[in-house]
């Protein structure tokens, strides 16, 4: 990777935010962003030749730290290093700000956060996004340099945001062209006979997840498959969508659908490390009233009887029994009662689960303690949010809003939430999307963290989400246990991991509109503090 020259943009902006244009900030190690205004924010242009980076030198002197910002004025991303210093050495204080003495104003708000490596909670698997019809059909339409532009943005440890994890519909979802199943001819084929080879979207598919592995250089992204609908004939309405059940004949034969799946897509390349049940059941029990895109509906027993008779036997004594079974995959309300209900329907449904999948959308009006509860239940397995995306509701913007921090403020108060509450993983919904946020064939356009210009196919657009994403996801590398933290002022919140390399890192996001100074106490490093700008958000890395 070439090295930036002296970048003006990302000088201007850190001037801006931290009125410090001082030598002592580190602008160089990443290539920076590419900022540009639209009416509604700023985002970070990617063309054919250019594309920012997140690159630096970990630290590896014990109290050495790097500082990585973004915030509501538009810095991204922008790098700093300092130390910890003993808790008496309060004149070093502005060469560990950064900033020249005379040109910072100490903000009247002093925030002390403590940590307590002591007190530990989950061990994180990692991040990621989906890779939906939609990503895969916009893909196409990019400059190849573009594409991989992508790829590394999202899924490269060196230079990327450091992915790790990736959904993949198996079969269609709402962010395709049109509904679509496998076998969905001949009808009522209870063992699937012309299920055989991969449809021409899973080829096209697999072929550019195999491309992102080579240009970002990850081979250990960990793949989760979820179906959205069975073909038409083995449901109750013969329909995509509407209220639906799966035939009781057909219990069976939609269980080895999976395995003939997870079959195919190892034979091209792709070993998956773990399924669902399938996307969101209660859309099709209740959600039918307002949701238009393909669902299979299922109450909780009746998934329960399907996974303790048929699902849970069927994949633990093939070849995929290492394969890890999530279930739920749906609102957050549906936790943790969705799954002792499975057990209703099989006493053993719940033992053939490795892990529990949570949606984000109505976590606004849901409270997380529902998270605290089904891990109590479950101490044994992965609780994972699988699937994010604002613009969802009425009352909302459907599709991008081009550099809107707010919403990138959202995503970071979720995540913070879902982290502080046992969960292990978080997957973002589409990698990127067009303009108006699809192509969807319901029409159910939303936000996503990377907009693409399917007009000329050279620019794509890094939406603030995508850097707020960016904070957690390049820091808390798979592995990383979060230990206890606690922040004197309910307006800076914060969460803490010790990784498996034995550094720390602890993201701290300041949702007020005041700075702050932040004075973080780590009894095993000593004292360090922080200048937090309004609105923003910070990752920090020390050894
Ligand atoms: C690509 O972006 C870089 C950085 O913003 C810019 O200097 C260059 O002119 C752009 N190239 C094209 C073809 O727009
Ligand atoms: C098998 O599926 C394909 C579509 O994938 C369809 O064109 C063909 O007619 C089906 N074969 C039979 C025997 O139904
Ligand atoms: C449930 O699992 C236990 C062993 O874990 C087994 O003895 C029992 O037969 C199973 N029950 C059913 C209904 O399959
Ligand atoms: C996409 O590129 C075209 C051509 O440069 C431009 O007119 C259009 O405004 C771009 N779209 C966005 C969202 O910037």
């Amino acid at each position: 990777m070439q090295l930036p020259k002296a970048n003006a943009l990302n000088l201007i902006a850190v001037a801006l935010l931290y009125l410090a244009g001082s030598d002592k900030w580190i602008v160089s190690g990443s290539l920076p962003c590419a900022l540009r205004q639209y009416p509604t924010g700023s985002v970070c242009v990617c063309n054919v030749t250019y594309c920012d980076t997140l690159e630096f030198e970990e630290p590896t002197k014990a109290g050495k730290f790097v500082l990585v910002s973004s915030g509501r004025d538009g810095v991204r991303f922008a790098l700093s290093e300092g130390s910890f210093i003993d808790a008496s050495n309060e004149k070093f204080l502005p060469e560990v700000l950064r900033i020249p003495k005379q040109r910072y104003t100490r903000s009247t708000r002093s925030v002390t956060v403590q940590l307590d490596r002591r007190k530990v909670f989950q061990t994180v698997i990692g991040f990621g996004g989906a890779f939906t019809g939609a990503v895969s059909y916009n893909l196409g339409r990019l400059k190849p340099d573009l594409r991989y532009s992508l790829y590394r943005s999202y899924y490269s440890a060196s230079v990327g945001i450091g992915y790790n994890l990736m959904r993949i519909p198996i079969g269609g979802c709402d962010f395709d062209l049109k509904p679509w199943a496998y076998n969905e001819l001949p009808v009522n084929d209870a063992m699937l006979t012309n299920f055989t080879k991969l449809d021409d979207r899973d080829l096209m598919k697999i072929a550019q997840i195999r491309e992102l592995m080579d240009v970002a250089n990850n081979r250990k992204i960990k793949f989760m498959g979820a179906a959205w609908s069975p073909p038409k004939w083995m449901k109750s309405n013969n329909d995509w969508t509407g209220s639906s059940r799966l035939k009781a004949e057909y219990y069976q034969t939609w269980a080895d659908y999976h395995i003939k799946y997870l079959k195919l897509v190892k034979e091209a390349g792709l070993n998956y490390w773990a399924i669902s049940t399938g996307n969101e059941p209660m859309n099709a029990v209740i959600g039918f009233l307002f949701i238009r895109f393909m669902s299979l509906g299922w109450t909780a027993p009746s998934q329960g009887k399907w996974v303790g008779e048929n699902l849970g036997p069927t994949l633990r004594n093939s070849a995929f029994r290492d394969v890890k079974l999530f279930a739920g995959d749906d609102q957050r309300y549906t936790f943790p009662w969705w799954f002792s209900q499975m057990n209703q329907g099989h006493p053993n449904a719940t033992e053939y689960l490795d892990g529990l999948a949570v949606h984000w959308y109505w976590d606004s009006v849901t409270p997380p303690g529902l998270l605290d509860q089904a891990a109590r239940l479950y101490p044994d397995k992965l609780v994972f949010n699988t699937e994010a995306s604002l613009g969802d509701k009425p009352f909302q913007t459907h599709g991008p809003i081009l550099g809107s921090w707010d919403r990138a403020e959202s995503y970071i108060t979720y995540i913070l939430q879902d982290l502080q509450h046992n969960v292990h993983g978080w997957i973002d919904w589409n990698l990127m999307l067009n303009e108006i946020g699809g192509p969807n064939y319901a029409n159910n356009f939303v936000e996503s963290a990377v907009i693409a210009n399917t007009t000329t196919g050279e620019e794509f657009y890094k939406q603030p989400i995508f850097y707020g994403l960016g904070h957690f996801s390049k820091f808390i590398i798979e592995g990383s246990t979060r230990f206890e933290t606690t922040s004197s002022d309910s307006g800076v919140i914060v969460v803490g991991f010790v990784r498996p390399d034995r550094k720390t890192t602890l993201i701290l996001y300041n949702k007020k509109t005041s700075s702050c100074e932040v004075t973080i106490k780590d009894p095993e490093r000593g004292t360090a503090q922080l200048h937090l700008p309004p609105k923003s958000v910070h990752s920090i890395l020390y050894a």
